[in-house]
């Protein structure tokens, strides 16, 4: 008998055997797409149907999948080396300067496996050095799964201001050292560190808060930021999970010119692969490679495993290549102007968002700063925009705010052609009652 696989027989098995059927409802698309395949900017599901890829990894595909080069560089190393775990290995140590020379930042660098094991290790490190227990967070920033920051996200507009934990089972004690203040609000951020700033460890910050789409720190913010942390002592994050290699080699922080003390890394840092890396000042990371006073733990099996040290390296040549950037600058800007003209067309009241390769609609009009701003975001159209995307096999999250990416594999036509089913779907919903989609 033939083994049966199909998108349906699937999706069975995996209901069966794995909480809802997916890793996280995060990952629920609406359909039971089980994908076997993905090259470049196409998955492949078990029925043998393609789909565009606007989800690239939740951003980390910043090359497009199985790029050649990084499935090239991970079978030569995975020949020569595995985890060693003991010592160094030749590729850490080329990692790391190649990381060093690129990040303005980094005087020296430690590898984790993922961004929130790498904002928590920089958060840890943060408290270490300045004997201080509490951090602030912003409204609308992610940072992780861990009880220090897993909080205040999409929040309800009832919960802003309020302590609004993204999961049950947080340690509460934990999270009322995180104190959460309004994005882009330097006046927020000066009367805390004057009443409390003695109690700050850290600031950590996403330079572009695109985890509930695109809005972008002013410079003008993060240089208050900077000057602000050095007068109160306190110790600068940006957590660059995002914004780290997939807008500039070096992050946003080479882009804006603003230097914290410690960035955090993932995603798009290793193309497809597990790898987190915190990159800061070196009297900060020495704490994690020596013992005694002050020492702090940074352990993990798989930190620096070849694997993904192969295919951060085969990253990096690809990055580093003329055009790049220039490349997914122009298809995400190529790609918001023409949305833009979709909505004028279709009168719908909504503005294409984004930098860079990171782009989404948002569903109202006028200028936002701040996670409050997004609030006036119509999610109902959102809703039923995404999932008639992803009902036309455009891969990415059914979900309010969330961001989509581009890779250095997309190319012109596929977003024309992209580009013209979306005026399809505005069309059809600029025209159909306003029924409540339902939360996949
Ligand atoms: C800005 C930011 N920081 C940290 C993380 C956590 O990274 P990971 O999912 O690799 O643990 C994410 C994940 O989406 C992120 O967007």
């Amino acid at each position: 008998m033939p083994k049966i696989v199909s998108n349906a027989a699937l999706a069975a098995r995996a209901s069966a055997v794995i909480p809802g059927g997916h890793l996280s409802p995060s990952r629920r698309l609406g359909h039971p797409y089980v994908f076997v395949r993905a090259s470049g900017a196409h998955l492949y599901d078990a029925d043998g149907n393609a789909h565009v890829d606007f989800h690239c990894g939740f951003g980390a595909n910043v090359l497009g999948h199985c790029h050649p080069a990084v499935a090239a560089r991970i079978r030569e190393v995975g020949d020569r080396i595995d985890l060693v775990g003991a010592g160094m290995m030749d590729l850490e140590v080329e990692a790391a300067e190649a990381l060093v020379a690129a990040i303005p930042c980094a005087e020296q660098v430690a590898f984790c496996s993922s961004g929130s094991e790498a904002t928590y290790h920089a958060l840890r490190l943060a408290r270490a050095a300045t004997g201080r227990t509490k951090i602030i967070k912003f409204q609308g920033g992610y940072h992780g799964w861990h009880d220090y920051v897993a909080m205040n996200v999409q929040s309800a507009a009832g919960a802003i201001g309020d302590y609004d934990p993204i999961s049950a089972g947080i340690l509460a004690d934990a999270a009322r050292h995180t104190i959460v203040l309004r994005y882009n609000d330097a006046e927020a951020v000066e009367a805390c560190l004057k009443a409390r700033g003695h109690e700050v460890a850290a600031i950590i910050i996403e330079p572009i808060a695109h985890n509930v789409g695109s809005v972008i720190a002013d410079r003008a913010f993060l240089e208050a930021l900077r000057r602000m942390t050095r007068e109160h002592g306190v110790v600068l994050i940006f957590d660059e999970v995002i914004t780290g290699f997939r807008h500039a080699l070096g992050g946003y922080q080479s882009l804006v010119g603003v230097t914290p003390d410690l960035a955090t890394f993932g995603k798009a840092a290793a193309s497809g692969y597990p790898l987190g890396l915190v990159a800061g000042r070196r009297d900060l990371l020495e704490r994690v490679g020596r013992g005694g006073d002050g020492a702090v733990f940074m352990g993990g099996t798989f930190n620096g495993t070849p694997a993904s040290l192969a295919a951060l390296l085969a990253t990096l040549d690809e990055l580093r290549k003329p055009d790049t950037y220039r490349r997914l600058f122009e298809l995400g800007d190529y790609l918001r102007r023409q949305l833009d003209g979709i909505f004028q067309r279709t009168g719908v009241e909504a503005q294409a968002a984004g930098f860079g390769s990171v782009w989404l609609p948002y569903f109202f009009k006028g200028d936002y700063r701040c996670y409050e701003d997004l609030l006036a975001n119509d999610d109902r159209l959102d809703l039923a925009f995404r999932q008639a995307m992803v009902a036309r096999r455009y891969i990415s999250q059914p979900l309010p705010l969330k961001r989509l990416y581009l890779s250095l594999s997309h190319t012109r036509a596929l977003v024309d052609e992209a580009l013209d089913d979306m005026e399809t779907i505005l069309r059809d919903l600029a025209r159909a009652p306003k029924a409540k989609p339902a939360l996949v």
